[in-house]
């Protein structure tokens, strides 16, 4: 797994280069600098999955809140490249994210435990996992996260924390003991607008965490690596 460390630092690094990238205007006034790249399914298992996919964003974003494809395509880079085995989300949504994790823990052999406090939203999460065809890697848990998260015993390598947002700090003084050394925590939001200064505090103050942000120029990223 050691191995891994510097692909996981190299793709941060990446991510970061590329938003600060995408936010300079060069001298001359020419257009700024942009390379985008299309998620290109490797077989047709990852077809499919990528056509539900698209298909929620067309038609089931509103009121869903999921997050933007480019923050889905980060989870599953990050996921794929720790070799996470087991991800904890904290808020299940219509479960777009999740999906995304999915699409990582197939290579991996990995799992996704999920928690939603919403009824609705949860059932349609549950027919989505179902008709992409990863609902057998996706348990899903309902009631109240704050509450819920004290049934998780196993260890978790990627943590992603987006529900209740002055919550995240609950989230993580409950779970970061959970996460494995060489893990990570990721945080949703993180603009000035939505981030509880309290979390960002605890991820910022803490020696055991190496904390970028990135994508900070539309929803916000936070990437905390639990250090080995
Ligand atoms: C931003 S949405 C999640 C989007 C999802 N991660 C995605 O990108 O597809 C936040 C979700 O957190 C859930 N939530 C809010 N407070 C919660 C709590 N205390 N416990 C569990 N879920 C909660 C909401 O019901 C909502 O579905």
């Amino acid at each position: 797994m050691n191995t891994l460390k510097p692909l996981v630092i190299l793709t941060l690094a990446l991510a970061a280069s590329v938003s600060s990238t995408t936010a300079q205007q060069p001298k001359g006034g020419k257009p700024p600098i942009s390379f985008t790249a299309a998620t290109l399914p490797k077989d047709d298992a990852e077809k499919k999955i990528l056509a539900v996919l698209a298909d929620i964003n067309a038609n089931q974003r509103r009121g869903s809140m999921s997050v933007p494809e480019q923050d889905g395509r980060i989870l599953r880079v990050l996921t794929e490249a720790i070799g996470a085995k087991h991800v904890v989300e904290i808020g299940t949504s219509v479960g777009y994210s999740g999906i995304w994790f999915c699409l990582a823990l197939r290579s991996t052999g990995g799992k996704v435990t999920t928690f939603d406090i919403d009824p609705g939203r949860s059932a349609k999460a549950r027919e989505n996992f179902k008709r992409a065809g990863v609902d057998a890697m996706v348990t899903m848990v309902f009631g109240d996260a704050h509450d819920t998260v004290k049934q998780l015993k196993e260890p978790i390598d990627l943590l992603f924390l987006d529900a209740d947002k002055e919550g995240y700090l609950d989230y993580l003084n409950k779970l970061l003991p959970l996460v494995r050394p060489g893990g990570l925590v990721v945080a949703h939001n993180m603009d000035q607008r939505m981030a509880d200064p309290r979390y960002v505090k605890a991820i910022t103050s803490n020696p055991a965490l190496e904390t970028l942000f990135i994508n900070m120029e539309t929803s916000g990223i936070g990437v905390s690596l639990k250090k080995r």
